[in-house]
C-alpha cells in the first residue's frame, strides 16, 4: 500500500504525454510544416545574398540589384507569413494539453483509496496539478515547436556551410561540436536541479496549505511565529533550489555566444586567406559569415531550450509518477457467496498502516443484518480503523472481509456505498444548503419538492432534526465559510446516512457533539430504520450504547465480545488503571 509520490525523479518518456496530444495532430502538421518553410526561406536568403555580392555589386552591375532586392522580400514575407500561420495553428494546442492533463490527474487522485490521502500531502498534489502541468504546457506548445524550428535550421545552415566549402565548414563546426559534447555531459545535472526545484514547490504549497488549514490552532496558542518560521524555511529552500535550476538552465548560455564568435573568428581569418589564394568568392565568404551566425544562433536558443526541456521531464516525471500509480483497492472478479457469513464477516483480519505498528490482529468475526453492535475501547485501540475496514475505505493486511458472504473486494464502489452507511467521526459538509447536503450523491429523492422531501422526512423520523435549522432544508452550510456547528455537522451527516436506507449503519461517535435531547431525536430515527438494518455504534459515552444487542471491546489488535454493558465497563476502567 505505498502510495508515496515523495521519491526522486525517475525515468520519464515524453512519449508518455502523447496520449494528451493524440487529437492535436492537425494543428500541430500545419504549425510544422509552416515551421519548416520558414526556416527554409530564412536559410536561402544568404545564398542569395552572397550570389548578388558576386555576379552584380563586384562588378558593378546596378541593374541586378532590383532584382535581387526582390527576391529577398519575397523570402522574407515568406518566412513572415508561414511562421503567423505556426502560430496561429498551435495557438490553443497548450491550453488544450492543459486542460486533459489536468483533467486525467484530477480523475486519477479522485479513484485514489484513503491510504493514498494518508500518505500524500494536499499542497504537493495542488502542487503537481497546478504547477508541474503548466511547466509540461510550455514545453510542448512552445519549446517544442521552437526546438523543430531551430533544428531544422541548424541542419540546413550546417549543410550550407560544409556545402559551400568543405574545409572552411568542417573548422567552423569544431566549437559546435565541443558545445554538444558539454550539452550532454551536464543534462543530467540540470534535471537534478529542476527536480529539486519542483519538489521544494510541492513542499512550500504543501506547507502553505497546512498553515492555512490550521489557522485556529496557530491564533488560539498564538503561535504564528512558529507558522511563519517553518514557512520561511520551506520558502527558502525553494528559493535555493529554484536559483540554483534557473542558473543551471542558463550557465551554458553565454557560452554559446562566445562559442559562435569563435567560429566567427575562426571562419574569417581562414575564409580572408582562401579569398586571397583564389579558392573562394567573397560572395560566398560573406553567405558563409551569415550561415553561422544562423547556425550558432538557434544552437544557443536550443540551449535556453534545453534548460526548459530538463524543467519539462522533471515536472513529467512527477505527473506520470502520479497517473501510472497504482490503485492497489482494485474489485477482484471472485464474487462467490458464501454461506453464513452474515452481513459482515472479517476472516482472519490483520491490519497495519504503512510504517505503523499492527492496529488489528488475526481478527475473527460475524455481524448479522438487523442487529446493533458497539464498539467500545479506549482511545487508539482501533475502533474507527475496524470501522474503516468494513466500508473498505482500506484493504486488510492479511485476511479477508466479507459482506453479505462475498468478498468485499468484488464489490464496485457504487454498490459498497449503497450497501453501507458511514457516519465519520468528523463528517464534512459540501458548500450548499442542507437539502443539498442530505441527498449529497442520493438519487432516489433528487425529484421530490421541499415539501415532499419534509413528507418523506417526516415518515423518517428526521423532519424535527431539520426544522431545527434557521430556514430548514434552504438553510445554507458548508465548510468554506461554512458556519454549520460540529453537532449540526454530525446531524446532516446522520440524515444523509439514513437516507440512503443502507443495510448496515456505521456511527463513529455520530452523537459526540450532540446534546441529550436532539441524541433522543437520532435514537428514534435509528429506531424507525427497517428491522433488517444492522448498525454498528461507535461511542465513549456508554449510555448511547445501551440498547446494544452485543458489545464488542476493541484494543491492543483484539476485539473482544464484552457480553453486557457492565463487563465492557469493566474492561475500559481495567485498561484504565493498567496504563
Ligand atoms: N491514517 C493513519 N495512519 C497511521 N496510523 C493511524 C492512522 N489512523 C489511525 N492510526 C493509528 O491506528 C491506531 C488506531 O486508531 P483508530 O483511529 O482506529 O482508534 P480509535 O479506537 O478510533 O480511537 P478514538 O477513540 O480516539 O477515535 C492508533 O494508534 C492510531 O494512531
Ligand atoms: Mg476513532
Amino acid at each position: 500500500m505505498n502510495y508515496q509520490l515523495n521519491k526522486p525523479p525517475g525515468k520519464v518518456k515524453l512519449s508518455f504525454f502523447w496520449q494528451f496530444l493524440r487529437h492535436e495532430k492537425l494543428p500541430m502538421f500545419v504549425a510544422l510544416s509552416a515551421i519548416l518553410i520558414s526556416s527554409l526561406f530564412q536559410l536561402a536568403a544568404p545564398t542569395v545574398m552572397g550570389h548578388a555580392l558576386d555576379t552584380y555589386i563586384l562588378v558593378g552591375d546596378e541593374s541586378g540589384l532590383l532584382k535581387i532586392a526582390l527576391q529577398l522580400l519575397v523570402l522574407f514575407v515568406g518566412s513572415f507569413v508561414a511562421s503567423y500561420i505556426q502560430t496561429i495553428a498551435m495557438g490553443g494546442v497548450g491550453q488544450r494539453l492543459l486542460f486533459n492533463l489536468r483533467n486525467a490527474i484530477f480523475t486519477k487522485v479522485d479513484s485514489m483509496p484513503m491510504a493514498f490521502f494518508n500518505q500524500n500531502k494536499a499542497g504537493d498534489l495542488i502542487s503537481r496539478i497546478n504547477n508541474d502541468t503548466e511547466k509540461l504546457n510550455q514545453f510542448f506548445s512552445e519549446a517544442i515547436m521552437r526546438f523543430v524550428g531551430n533544428a531544422f535550421m541548424i541542419a540546413g545552415a550546417g549543410i550550407s556551410l560544409v556545402a559551400i566549402d568543405v574545409r572552411l565548414g568542417v573548422v567552423a563546426l569544431l566549437p559546435a561540436a565541443a558545445l554538444l559534447i558539454i550539452a550532454k555531459a551536464s543534462g543530467g545535472y540540470i534535471k537534478r536541479k529542476n527536480a529539486a526545484s519542483l519538489q521544494t514547490t510541492g513542499n512550500f504549497s504543501a506547507a502553505v496549505q497546512e498553515n492555512l488549514e490550521n489557522f485556529k490552532v496557530m491564533i488560539v496558542f498564538n503561535r504564528q511565529d512558529y507558522f511563519r518560521e517553518r514557512l520561511a524555511g520551506v520558502n527558502e529552500d525553494n528559493y535555493q533550489a529554484t536559483k540554483q535550476s534557473e542558473l543551471a538552465n542558463s550557465a551554458f548560455t553565454p557560452l554559446y555566444t562566445f562559442m559562435g564568435q569563435a567560429a566567427q573568428l575562426i571562419a574569417i581569418t581562414y575564409g580572408i586567406s582562401l579569398v586571397l589564394s583564389g579558392s573562394l568568392t567573397i560572395g560566398l565568404l560573406i553567405s558563409f559569415l551569415t550561415y553561422i551566425t544562423r547556425f550558432y544562433d538557434p544552437l544557443r536558443q536550443v540551449a535556453s531550450f534545453w534548460g526548459s526541456l530538463q524543467a519539462a521531464l522533471s515536472a513529467g516525471d512527477r505527473i506520470q509518477h502520479l497517473l501510472t500509480l497504482p490503485t492497489y483497492m482494485t474489485v477482484t472478479a471472485d464474487a462467490h457467496t458464501h454461506e453464513n457469513l452474515g452481513l459482515v464477516s472479517f476472516k482472519d483480519v490483520t491490519f497495519a498502516y504503512p510504517d505503523g505498528k499492527t492496529v488489528l490482529s488475526d481478527i475473527n468475526l460475524t455481524l448479522e443484518p438487523g442487529k446493533t453492535y458497539a464498539f467500545v475501547g479506549p482511545t487508539g485501540g482501533g475502533k474507527t480503523t475496524s470501522a474503516s475496514l468494513i466500508a473498505r475505505l482500506y484493504d486488510p493486511t492479511e485476511g479477508t472481509v466479507y459482506l453479505s458472504g462475498r468478498d468485499i473486494r468484488s464489490y464496485t464502489d457504487a454498490e459498497r456505498a449503497q450497501k453501507i452507511g458511514f457516519i465519520l467521526q468528523d463528517p464534512f459538509l459540501l458548500q450548499g444548503t442542507i437539502r443539498e447536503n442530505i441527498l449529497y450523491g442520493n438519487t432516489r429523492f433528487d425529484h421530490l419538492s421541499d415539501t415532499e422531501l419534509m413528507d418523506e422526512l417526516a415518515r423518517l423520523g428526521l423532519s424535527e432534526l431539520v426544522t431545527r435549522f434557521e430556514n430548514g432544508l434552504k438553510t445554507e452550510v458548508g465548510s468554506v465559510g461554512g458556519t454549520a456547528s460540529a453537532g449540526q455537522k454530525q446531524i446532516v451527516a446522520f440524515i444523509r446516512a439514513i437516507l440512503r436506507a443502507p443495510e448496515l449503519l456505521i456511527l463513529d461517535e455520530a452523537t459526540a457533539n450532540i446534546d441529550t435531547v436532539t441524541e433522543k431525536l437520532l435514537d428514534q430515527a435509528l429506531e424507525a430504520l427497517p428491522k433488517a438494518t444492522a448498525k454498528v455504534i461507535i461511542a465513549h459515552r456508554l449510555n448511547t450504547i445501551a440498547n446494544a444487542d452485543e458489545i464488542f471491546f476493541v484494543n491492543g489488535g483484539e476485539i473482544t465480545p464484552a457480553g453486557s454493558l457492565e463487563h465492557a465497563m469493566d474492561m475500559l476502567l481495567h485498561k484504565a488503571r493498567q496504563s
